[in-house]
This record gives structure tokens, C-alpha cells and sequence, in this order.
């Protein structure tokens, strides 16, 4: 339920005895490209007689003299550093069952070694803590991964991807807890003690202070559970930061729809609606971990959406933080009402720039599939996200925020209302155009100064893998959208 150990070792020493041994293979034209320290070259005549192709996920096991064994993983035709990691961790996570491995693929540049040990790091990530003893010991994850390397800055490439993987491993175990035992005074506990001993304060709101303070957003969706749901702010500061980045996640630890009632086979999974979330505790917690120089402020969202007695119904209306009313049309679109809280309550600290993440609309897995997240926003926040993503390696696909779309949403008695029952059109969409009304001005009292620069993503489509695994990427949440946000933020560093 956790990371592997991710150690690097020089080229010149001897590989422990008990330790699969990890190459790798391009393939090209009518010839594999051996990817190994030259000790390991004669393997690569084996592969041939053993058909193996080198393509992508594909592992092959050789055994050598002695009892040693070797692995190797195919990477396909395909140069990118992205490729590389991927095959690490299709093989790492293939490789389960192993102890430990090491990685023996010469690399040429930093960003090819953090692709080894991020992918090593990633693809070792399994969920067996529900699983009966039996069937988890015969499959336990690679307990340790050795990359073989002499790079003079391995150490610090190594602990930032072991930060980066233990984010996501933190996201995916928050994510792939059952709902009823990760319900949201849970959710709220279970960031505490990932922020323990760490530099970042954290402020829980309870029901009882959500109606206090104006979250009728949260509160209202909450209303119908008996879990009450809660607001948790994080806030790291170090004196070293010159950025401040608000991040805002929605926190549904289970979505039935409410009264407006999702049918059976969609509520299925409903357990995920919590992913944004678990993404931006985790996201602060790494950054205080690696003690990035960025103020960071995460709004965790949380409520479980249920029909009861109490629940909210169609038509009633709440209050938004901030004094603004929605209608509620639809008791399943309550994603966009915790969000709205939460981003005009992180709008209030008028931060450089607020992103969102959330599983937010069936639309955006109607549009984008299950690999492609959706972003949305201001045009250069749009562009940074896309660039940190690029560098992360997750798949962020830029949408539209259409103007015209705001009055689809027009209530006959309150500001706006969260749906438009009936329209199918861009749903993706109306939930950005929705969010869109409550980011903050920049300074609170410079009418001229515009929107804060806000980025929305919506991750309803790659927060969770049904099909086939592939990659690092196991069966159940993934923990899209940390790394790239871990990467937005050390661009926030340097600025
Ligand atoms: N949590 C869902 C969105 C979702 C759907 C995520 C499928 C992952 C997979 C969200 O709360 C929801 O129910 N959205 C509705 C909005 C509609 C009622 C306007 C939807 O997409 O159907
Ligand atoms: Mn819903
Ligand atoms: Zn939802």
C-alpha cells in the first residue's frame, strides 16, 4: 500500500545476490535495441529465440547461471523519457511477487534517470490491504528497486522521485479506501496525519462552522448524510516562497446523486468522486516534504452525497461562500457546490493562481476517455498546467469555457442554478462555465485588477483505470493530476 525502498547504487558494484536483475529494449525496424550495462549485453542475443518484440508492457524473464535472473521490459519504438517510465514501471508493476530488483539501463541525462526511478517508484504501488493473506503473499509488491547509476546527482534525483511516487501512493490509498470506512470527518482525519510533523497548518471546519461561516455549498450537499461533511484547509508558507498557489479539490467520499439518484451501474465507483481531494493533500504534503520555496493553500471539499430525509432537494437554494445563490437543479451535480465554497474561500487570500481538480462531470469521460484529463481556465494558467503536465507525463487535454453557455444556467429565483436538466450539451463545459463565477477578484479593493488566474481540471475520466493495466498504471485510482501539479508547483518556485 505504499512505495518500494528506491535506492541507487554505482555501476561498479556487485548486484545482491537475491535481486531480479531489470534491462530494458527499444524496438525499430527489424532489430532490438539492448538497453543494459554492457556486463548484461549477452542477454540480448536471447531475446530473439524467446520471441520477445519489445513492445510496450511486454516483460520477458531469463534465467542466467547460478540461479540469477534477469528481466526485460519493452519500451516499443518510441525515444521519449516518457516511454522510459512507463516501461520501468510496467515492469516493476508486473514484477510483483519479486522482492527486489534491480534496474541496470544506462541512461543519458537527469531527466532519464528520474524517468527509471519515478516509473520504478510508481509501478510498485499495489492495493492488497482488503485482500485475504493468501492471495496478497503471492503477489506482494517489489519491496525494493537498486537503480544502477553514477550520476553525480542521484541522491537528489532519487528523493524527489520517491516524493513524487509517495504522493501518488498516498492519493491512490485515500482513493481506493472503501467509502464507508473513508467517510469525510475520516478524509479530514486522514490529512492530519499525513500532515503530521510537517511545516503546515491545517484548519478543519465541522458542520456546525461550515453553517457558521457561510459554506452553504459543502454544507448543503453534506446535509443528507449522516457523515457531516467538513472544509480542511492546509497551508504551507515557508519564508522562502515568492508564489502562493491555491489549490482546490473535491471531496465526495461517496456520490449517490442524492435525491436526484444515480442509477446502480453509475453509482459504481462513486467511491473516486473524492480523487481531487486526496490530490491536493497529497500535493502539499510532498511540497513541504521536499521543501519546495512556494506557499501553497489546499481546500479540501468534502461531503458524502446521499438521499435521505435531510438531503437537499431540486429547486432548493443555497448560499455560497461569499453570499452568492445557487439553485439546486440537480442533487448530482454537487460537485460544482462544495467547489464553489472552496474556491471563493481560496479566493479571499487572492493567491497568484487557484487551480481545481476534480472528477467532476461524466461529460469529460464522453469527450476524453478514460486516459485524458480535461483542463480549463485562464489561457496562460491553461498553458502552464499543460506544460507542467507535459513535463510530468500525464495527458492534459486543453477545453473551452464558451461565454454563451453562462445563461444555460440562469435559475427563475437565485444567481444561477448548478444544472440545466435536460441539456446535454458541452456538460463538460457548463461545469467549468459554473465554477468560473467564483473565482475572486485579484485585490480586493482594485476593481480594475481582474480574475485571479484560475485552472480547472477535470479529472472524472483517468481518477480511476477499470480496463487492463498498463505502464505503472494498476487497476483502481491512478493519482492523476499530483505529479503534474507537484511539477506546476516547482514552476511556481522559480518565480
Ligand atoms: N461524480 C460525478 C461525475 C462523474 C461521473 C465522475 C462519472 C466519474 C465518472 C458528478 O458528481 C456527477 O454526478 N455529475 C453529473 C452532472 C449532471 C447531473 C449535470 C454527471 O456528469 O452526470
Ligand atoms: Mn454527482
Ligand atoms: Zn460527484
Amino acid at each position: 500500500m505504499t512505495v518500494c525502498r528506491l535506492r541507487v547504487s554505482p555501476t561498479s558494484a556487485a548486484v545482491e545476490q537475491n535481486s531480479v536483475v531489470l534491462l530494458a529494449a527499444r524496438s525499430g525496424g527489424d532489430s532490438l535495441q539492448l538497453l543494459a550495462e554492457e556486463q548484461f549485453s549477452a542477454v540480448g542475443t536471447d531475446l530473439k529465440s524467446v520471441g520477445f518484440t519489445a513492445a510496450k508492457d511486454e516483460l520477458v524473464r531469463l534465467p542466467r547461471a547460478h540461479g540469477a535472473m534477469v528481466a526485460v521490459v519493452g519500451i516499443g519504438n518510441d525515444q521519449s523519457v516518457d516511454a522510459l517510465r512507463d516501461a520501468i514501471g510496467s515492469a516493476v508493476r508486473q514484477l510483483a511477487g519479486t522482492d527486489e530488483v534491480t534496474v541496470a539501463v544506462p541512461v543519458e541525462s537527469s531527466d532519464e534517470l528520474a524517468a527509471l526511478l519515478e516509473g520504478a517508484a510508481l509501478g510498485s504501488y499495489s492495493y492488497t490491504g482488503l485482500r485475504s493473506a493468501t492471495l496478497e503473499q503471492a503477489k506482494a509488491p517489489v519491496a525494493s528497486v537498486t537503480v544502477r547509476t553514477d550520476a553525480s546527482d542521484a541522491e537528489v534525483v532519487r528523493s524527489r522521485a520517491f516524493e513524487r511516487a509517495s504522493a501518488v501512493a498516498l492519493t491512490k490509498d485515500l482513493v481506493n479506501a472503501p467509502p464507508s470506512q473513508l467517510y469525510p470527518a475520516a478524509l479530514a482525519d486522514a490529512a492530519m496525519d499525513a500532515c503530521a510533523n510537517l511545516p503546515i497548518d491545517i484548519t478543519v471546519w465541522d458542520e456546525a462552522a461550515l453553517n457558521d461561516d457561510g459554506f452553504g455549498g459543502i454544507a448543503g450537499v453534506g446535509r443528507g448524510s449522516e457523515r457531516p461533511p467538513r472544509l480542511v484547509k492546509l497551508s504551507y508558507n515557508p519564508n522562502t516562497a515568492t508564489s502562493h498557489l491555491a489549490l482546490v479539490g473535491k471531496g465526495i467520499t461517496f456520490d449517490t446523486g442524492g435525491i436526484s439518484l444515480k442509477p446502480p451501474v453509475s453509482m459504481v465507483g462513486m467511491k473516486y468522486d473524492m480523487a481531487g481531494a486526496a490530490s491536493v493533500l497529497a500535493v502539499v504534503v510532498a511540497a513541504a516534504r521536499m521543501k519546495l520555496p512556494v506557499r501553497l493553500t489546499a481546500w479540501m471539499c468534502i461531503a458524502e452525497n446521499m438521499p435521505s430525509g435531510s438531503a437537499i432537494k431540486p429547486n432548493d437554494v443555497l448560499r455560497i461562500r461569499g453570499g452568492r445563490t445557487v439553485e439546486v437543479l440537480n442533487t448530482d451535480a454537487e460537485g460544482r457546490l462544495v467547489m464553489a465554497d472552496g474556491i471563493a474561500a481560496a479566493s479571499e487570500e487572492h493567491p497568484d493562481a487557484i487551480i481545481d481538480v476534480a472528477t467532476l462531470t461524466g461529460a469529460a469521460v464522453v469527450a476524453l476517455g478514460n486516459r485524458y484529463a480535461a483542463v480549463m481556465g485562464e489561457d496562460a494558467l491553461v498553458e502552464r498546467v499543460r506544460s507542467a503536465a507535459s513535463a510530468a507525463g500525464e495527458l492534459f487535454w486543453p477545453m473551452p469555457l464558451p461565454g454563451e453557455l453562462r445563461a444555460v444556467i440562469n435559475s427563475e429565483v437565485a444567481d444561477i442554478a448548478n444544472a440545466a436538466p435536460g441539456n446535454s450539451a458541452g456538460g463538460m463545459l457548463l461545469a467549468g462555465v459554473f465554477l468560473r463565477e467564483f473565482v475572486g477578484d485579484i485585490e480586493s479593493d482594485d476593481k480594475q485588477g481582474g480574475r485571479i488566474p484560475w485552472a480547472h481540471l477535470d479529472i472524472a475520466g483517468p481518477a480511476q483505470l477499470k480496463g487492463s493495466p498498463y505502464a505503472f498504471v494498476g487497476k483502481g485510482a491512478t493519482g492523476v493530476a499530483v505529479r503534474t501539479l507537484l511539477s506546476l508547483a516547482e514552476d511556481f518556485s522559480h518565480r
